[in-house]
């Protein structure tokens, strides 16, 4: 019962972040992701993850919460979010070894001398297959790389897309596409949030 309470109060505490964050017009997961994201860290548990575009930590926040003796890397190109991403984390979860780095993801990740079991993908939409360019190196086998927005708001299905948005529906497609290759990735997609990929790497096919 005790646990049961301590989830409720939880599930209080995390959906007033995500709709104050959204008031803010700060974009974070939807909550039922992070639900998701954090049952998978509890059954994977991977020794290390990466998360491209932490923001001000909401993501992250379940991406550790499962964590024991792991570490985590948070990149983020807008420091103002990740210092306060890295308080976040620091003040719900004192004990985890979390680093965050402020930067491009694309130019921090090949100096990362770590590989990970989990990547969790949430930054630029249009620069997706970049991101997996750049983590093929920093993979261990079976790595989990799960992306937030895979349906970008179900304009990904749509016939017509505003200027603004083609550099972005753009990159989902080209980033499905990547992630659909057989020889080394198993892919599903799974509708819930804005839609998420999940997929496992097969460094053995290579
Ligand atoms: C959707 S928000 C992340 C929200 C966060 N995952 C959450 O749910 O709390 C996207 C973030 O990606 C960051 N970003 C965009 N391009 C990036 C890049 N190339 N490298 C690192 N961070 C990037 C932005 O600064 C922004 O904070």
């Amino acid at each position: 019962m005790k646990d049961l309470n301590k989830v409720l109060s939880e599930k209080e505490y995390l959906e007033d972040l995500g709709r104050i964050s959204k008031e803010k017009k700060i974009p974070v997961i939807n909550y039922e992701v992070g639900r998701f994201i954090e049952a998978i860290v509890f059954v994977k548990k991977p020794k290390n993850i990466l998360e491209i575009g932490c923001g001000e930590g909401y993501s992250s926040y379940f991406l550790v919460k499962n964590l024991k003796e792991a570490a985590f890397t948070g990149i983020d190109l807008n420091n103002e979010r990740l210092c306060k991403a890295k308080k976040f984390i620091n003040l719900n979860f004192p004990k985890i070894n979390a680093n965050f780095y402020h930067g491009n993801a694309l130019k921090l990740i090949p100096e990362l001398k770590l590989k990970f079991d989990l990547v969790f993908i949430d930054a630029a939409k249009y620069e997706y297959p970049d991101y997996i360019d750049v983590i093929m190196e920093k993979l261990n086998d079976e790595a989990l790389i799960i992306a937030d927005n895979i349906f970008y708001g179900e304009k990904i299905f749509a016939r017509y897309i505003k200027n603004h948005d083609k550099n972005s529906v753009k990159g989902i497609k080209r980033f499905m596409k990547l992630i659909q290759n057989k020889e080394i990735f198993d892919t599903k997609f799974i509708d819930i949030g804005d839609g998420i990929s999940l997929s496992i790497y097969r460094s053995k096919t290579k």
